[in-house]
């Protein structure tokens, strides 16, 4: 996959992306909506001195799930514990994890869809009655043992929302979808980014850059910091319109924001398929990209900018998608898009 696009911060950059990521509220920009419901939810938690309910979050990868959680903690001044749903195999692994809780700590569940099925049984008890009924030993001789647990905060993030199994939707008090930014707030976050990491930045080049983030901080601040890169190699430093440009053209980004791999799937869907409709496993094996990392990476930005159209027989390109690439439309496929 590529860097740019990447999911998670390489090694190097997770240290900057934590001096990036907003620690009070009033540094989070954007989603403001969830913000407010998410302060009444933990206003109300307090007043009655309870923790919170437990919180789905859903959305895009690099939207801002984790920094959310994070600040949920905060505002409660309690602990966050961070883990993943492919992280915890066994019963005894979130068994380890959630008795180290203390009262209130939240417990932040990334990519919970992953979580096994097993593991998933022993989460029910926990979530709603803070208590982990654990096996121990196996045939006749097997034994059950009840552990209390810590009234503690569940918060689970996906991208994937319609594979958790509706038992443990459920039991999620609040869902909130984060939704992909707008372009003024993008500009707002690479600003913000520029002024931690001490970057000099033309408003002409914020605006560049945010308009091919896709919607997206996560990517914002990585081109943020690529460009700066290119800054401080072939000029002072300072991040002018044409170093962003130049920059970003390097990294095969586009003016809309397309990158190499974007552009993969389109050009398959078009020359392969003539803009379909084709399903998703077809285009996966054209497009030699997994099928995970097309609904996960590329498709829902392809999609919000209109390139990609979703219908029950399959994906089609849509007719922005040919001009964008400067490809003809066929007579045959006019009457499809
Ligand atoms: N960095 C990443 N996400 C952010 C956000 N929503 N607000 C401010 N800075 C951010």
């Amino acid at each position: 996959m590529s860097r740019v696009l990447d999911q998670k911060p390489a090694k190097e950059d997770e240290a900057l992306d934590s001096a990036l990521r907003p620690k009070i509220w009033a540094d989070y920009i954007g989603q403001e909506k969830i913000k407010e419901n998410i302060r009444i939810i933990l206003t109300a938690a307090k007043q009655r001195g309870q923790s919170p309910d437990h919180l789905l979050f859903y959305g895009n990868s690099g939207l801002g799930k984790t920094t959310l959680a994070q600040l949920v903690a905060m505002e409660m001044g309690k602990e966050i514990k961070i883990s993943s749903g492919p992280a915890i195999e066994r019963a005894g692994d979130l068994a380890a994890i959630l008795t180290n809780l203390n009262d209130g700590d939240v417990l932040f569940l990334d990519e919970i869809h992953r979580i096994s099925n097993t593991v998933e049984e022993y989460l029910y008890p926990a979530m709603e009655d803070y208590k982990l009924n654990l096996i121990l030993g196996k045939g006749p001789m097997a034994r059950t043992m009840e552990l209390k647990l810590p009234k503690f905060t569940l918060i689970g993030a996906t991208t994937r929302p319609a594979l958790l199994s509706a038992p443990l939707r459920n039991r999620f008090g609040a869902i909130f979808q984060l939704d992909f930014y707008k372009p003024e707030d993008i500009e707002k976050i690479i600003e913000r980014s520029a002024r931690i990491l001490n970057i000099q930045i033309e408003p002409d080049a914020v605006k560049a850059v945010a308009e091919r983030s896709r919607f997206t901080p996560r990517v914002a601040n990585r081109l943020l910091k690529r460009a700066r890169d290119f800054a401080e190699v072939q000029s002072d430093g300072k991040i002018t319109k044409e170093i962003s440009a130049k920059a970003l053209e390097s990294l095969d980004i586009d003016k809309m924001g397309l990158e190499l791999g974007d552009r993969k799937i389109l050009l398959a869907l078009i020359e392969k398929f003539d803009g379909g409709p084709v399903g998703l496993q077809t285009l996966s094996a054209a497009a030699m990209e997994e099928e995970d990392t097309i609904l996960d990476i590329y498709e829902p930005y392809l999609m919000q900018m209109g390139f990609i159209e979703r219908t029950p027989r399959g994906r089609i390109a849509s007719k922005m998608a040919y001009e964008h690439l400067g490809i003809k439309i066929k007579n045959s496929q006019s009457q499809l898009i």
